[in-house]
Formats: structure tokens, sequence, C-alpha cells
């Protein structure tokens, strides 16, 4: 670039995160796993406010998924309490003009968890700049079901006609009501797969994996992520 002046790109309008490596970023530097949850957390700031600088309107980040539930107890608890942390200064990035949104079923979490939750939401309701909404305890299929079960119950009761189920009715049961598709997924870590994230909203969203770690994680990552989404041609099934 002349004058050392940045590309622009049209960025897009909705980007999903997979915030994974915080383990291996920890194990290559000798400390346990929760440091690189700690940092994680801390990249995970740093970047919505970069996308909020640059114009995204969502960022939905995958934080624990309903399968990592399966790992030690000691390091759920850190995530959990990394999480109530983030939940009780809430009102800094309500300050900020950010809307907060939590995806997942949220009846296995604990109460002040949820309270925090059901606050941060209302509290930041009502404000017009980014939105980031953060999947904890989300799974895919999980998602699916919890929409199947409650259209089939009001069906059950003769409150909605099956026949009246279109693509569009169905997604209005999802947790993801509120938002538009992600345009642009974005996987650190090397991994190439989804790990049953957003798996009905991600059916035309554009891939981009990462080699880095998500606690090295920067906003020049980002970058190239955009950089790479902006000459992907999106065609939706047309040509
Ligand atoms: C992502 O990092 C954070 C969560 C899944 C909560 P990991 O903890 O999965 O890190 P790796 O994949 O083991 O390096
Ligand atoms: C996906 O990462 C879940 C989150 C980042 C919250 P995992 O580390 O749990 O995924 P797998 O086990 O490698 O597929
Ligand atoms: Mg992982």
């Amino acid at each position: 670039m002349p004058n050392g002046q940045k590309e622009q790109f049209p960025v897009p309008k909705h980007i999903a995160i997979i915030m994974d490596g915080n383990g291996r970023w920890a194990q290559k530097r000798g400390l346990p796993r929760n440091a690189g949850h700690r940092q994680g957390a801390k990249v995970l700031e740093n970047i919505c406010d970069y996308c909020q600088k640059i114009g995204v309107r969502y960022v939905t980040a995958y934080a624990f998924s309903t399968e990592n539930w399966k790992r030690p107890q000691a390091e759920v608890d850190t995530i959990m309490d990394l999480l109530r942390n983030y939940l009780k200064e809430a009102s800094k990035q309500t300050r900020r003009n950010v809307r907060l949104l939590f995806l997942g079923d949220r009846t296995p979490l604990a109460g002040d968890i949820r309270q925090l939750m059901d606050q941060a939401e209302r509290e930041s309701a009502g404000n017009t700049g980014i939105t980031v909404c953060m999947a904890i305890n989300y799974g895919g299929r999980a998602e699916i079901v919890h929409s199947a079960r409650s259209l089939a119950r009001l069906a059950a009761q003769g409150r909605l006609d099956p026949d009246r189920i279109d693509e569009s009715l169905f997604a209005q049961y999802l947790y993801t009501k509120e938002m538009p598709s992600p345009d642009l997924l974005i996987r650190p870590s090397g991994e190439l797969r989804i790990s049953n994230f957003l798996l009905w909203q991600l059916a035309y969203t554009e891939f981009v994996f990462m080699d880095v770690l998500w606690p090295d994680f920067t906003p020049s990552h980002l970058d190239q992520a955009i950089a790479q989404y902006a000459k992907r041609n999106r065609r939706f099934g047309g040509i």
C-alpha cells in the first residue's frame, strides 16, 4: 500500500468467532490452562472494541459449548468465574452503547450468573451501538431441538397449524431470533471444524480458519480475516 495506507474493505455486518486455543496458548508458556482463558477473555474485549470502531454491527462469540461440561470441574469453574467478572463489569459495555445478548440454555448455570445475564440484557436493551452476543452453554443441535420442541408444544396445544411452520417461523424460535445470520465466521487455533456452533445460522456464512491461538489474536488478524472475506463471491445459490 502506498504511504502506509490500509486497504479499505467492505466490513461484514455480523462476525461470529469460535474463541479457540486458550489451553494450547497457556501450555506453550508452561502456564495452567486457566491463564489462557483469562488472556482469551481480555482479547475478546479488545476485539469487540475494535469491531465497534470499524463499523461491525454484531459479534457472536462462542465462549462455552454444551460439550465443554466434559472438562475438569476446576476448568469449568474458572470459565464461569471469568464470565461472572465480565458480567459484573457489564455496565462498562453498556456505557459504551454496546447491546449485550446471551445465547444458550441458561438453566444449568449458577443463579447469580443467570441474574447478571438478565440484568445486562435488560440494561443494554436500548443501546444502538454494536451487539455483542455471547454463546454460553450453547450447542447448535440443542438449539434446533429447543426450537422444534417449542413449536411442537404449540401444535399439540392446538395453537399452531404444523403447515404454518416454515424457515422463518422456525428461526423465530432459535436463540438468535433477534440477529441476522453471520456474514463471516472466524475460527483461530488451526482446527478446521465448527464444533456445534450456529449450525442453522451458518448456512451461507463465509468461513476463515486461522493458525493463530485466540489469546494471541489481534485487530490485525481481524483485518486479515475481513480482507479474505472481501475477496469471496457470495452467491447464495444464485449465479
Ligand atoms: C477455547 O479454548 C475456550 C473454551 C472452549 C472454553 P480451549 O480451552 O478449547 O483451548 P484448546 O483448544 O484446548 O487449546
Ligand atoms: C469450541 O471449542 C467451543 C468454544 C470455543 C467455546 P472446543 O475446544 O470445545 O472444540 P473442540 O472440542 O476442539 O471441537
Ligand atoms: Mg479447544
